[in-house]
């Protein structure tokens, strides 16, 4: 086999399959019914010399069977923290998970003992990083880092490891993968040492995977591959992924649906049409007011209007209202809002200073009440 790495990925990216792939950008949906991880008011609390962070604050999101959830919001809206929490990777001290479920293949992993969470970890539900310089040791050859993945979750040995790399390797589309095995890292292009990464992320048959972005920019081509990819194992394995992104452009090419956060809650999720084309909440109207055109590259989300709340000092109500163009009372900061569904798969944190429709929904919630006058007159306002 000769070592022209760049001629053979050219040949794997032009393959009928990877074009087949390829039709709307990152590849088509694969996405099912069946919910595989529900997180349900998911709690993560960090002690500082400031007061409690709360990082995560009640979070609940869900992912189905083959399909890409996009996590959004603004630097420090807990994203990280609530995919840490997912894997029970939250360093402590000084963070602690102090609440709620996380339900994997129909159990809670919060109420596993470590010994088993360290099975389920890189097993059921692993973790994928974008850059493989800082996923790959350097000093093993590939041969040894995948298999070390299968050998802690399958147990396999011997002849029937050898194989399972050799699988693993072909399923990611590594050209001659029993010759590449033996390679170590610097002997692989950028493009082929994702493929390893993402053979390792598969190796075990994971039912999620969750895909952090880190915040330093990567190489575009770099980052295009490192996408399809991802679509590619989502594809053929029927995984489903957690796509944590700052890009709305991205979330539009991958995304099945998105959860957008804010302040450590989720404020709406819905499928990726309805966040563009209706969203409800202030904040997820900013933030797609903010992305000049989707199909820029530099659709980076820019900073929208106001400053983040800080996490240690937040009102118990609805922490967006100081930044909301909706007018707020101290009682929008003190009512904590809940989210609810207020069409088919369409959910959002119903708070009254930041939901305009607020009035709409008001029957959905426990504390409708509250509000009784300004509905009356929020539905004058729509009769006329
Ligand atoms: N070890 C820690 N100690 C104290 N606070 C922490 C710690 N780790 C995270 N936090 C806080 O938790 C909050 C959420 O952080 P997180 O990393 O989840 O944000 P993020 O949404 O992923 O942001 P980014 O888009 O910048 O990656 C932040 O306010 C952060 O300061
Ligand atoms: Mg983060």
């Amino acid at each position: 086999m000769d070592e022209t790495t760049s001629v053979e990925e050219a040949a794997v990216e032009d393959s009928p399959v990877a074009r087949e792939l390829d039709r709307d950008g990152f590849g088509a949906s694969a996405a099912g019914e069946e919910v595989v991880l529900d997180v349900r008011d998911l709690r993560t609390h960090f002690t500082t010399r400031w007061g409690t962070v709360k990082a995560v604050d009640g979070v609940s999101y869900n992912v189905r069977r083959g399909e890409t959830l996009g996590v959004v919001g603004e630097s420090g809206s807990g994203k990280s923290v609530t995919a840490l929490s997912l894997m029970r990777l939250v360093p402590s001290p000084p963070g602690q998970i102090v609440g709620g479920e996380v339900i994997l293949n129909g159990r809670d992993l919060l109420k596993l003992s470590e010994k088993e969470m360290t099975k389920v970890r890189g097993g059921e539900i692993s973790m994928i990083l974008q850059d493989p310089m800082s996923a790959l040791n350097p000093v093993f050859s590939v041969r040894n880092q995948v298999g070390e993945a299968i050998q802690i979750h399958q147990g396999l040995r011997g002849r029937d490891l050898w194989d399972k790399i050799v699988d693993s390797l072909r399923k990611v589309r590594i050209p001659a993968p029993a010759v590449r095995a033996k390679d170590y890292p610097h002997q692989l292009s950028g493009g082929m040492r994702q493929r390893v990464v993402g053979a390792i992320g598969i190796s075990s048959k994971p039912a999620v995977i969750i895909a952090d972005e880190p915040t330093t920019s990567l190489d575009v081509t770099i980052q295009a591959a490192y996408l399809r990819l991802l679509r590619q194992i989502q594809r053929e394995e029927g995984v489903g992924i957690i796509f944590i992104t700052h890009d709305f452009g991205i979330v539009a090419k991958m995304c099945d649906r998105v959860a957008v956060m804010y302040a450590g809650r989720v404020v709406e999720m819905a499928d990726v049409r309805t966040i563009f084309n209706n969203p409800l909440h202030e904040y997820t109207k900013a933030l797609i007011t903010s992305v000049p055109k989707l199909e820029e590259k530099t659709g980076r989300l820019p900073q929208i209007e106001g400053q983040p709340p800080l996490l240690y000092n937040l009102p118990p109500g609805d922490a967006f209202a100081p930044r909301s163009p909706l007018p707020h009372t101290d009682k929008d900061l003190q009512i904590r809002p809940e989210l609810v569904e207020v069409e088919p798969d369409h959910w959002v944190q119903l708070a009254h200073s930041s939901v305009a429709d607020f009035h709409k929904y008001a029957h959905l919630v426990s504390y409708g009440d509250e509000y009784k006058d300004e509905i009356a007159a929020a539905k004058a306002r729509d009769k006329s």
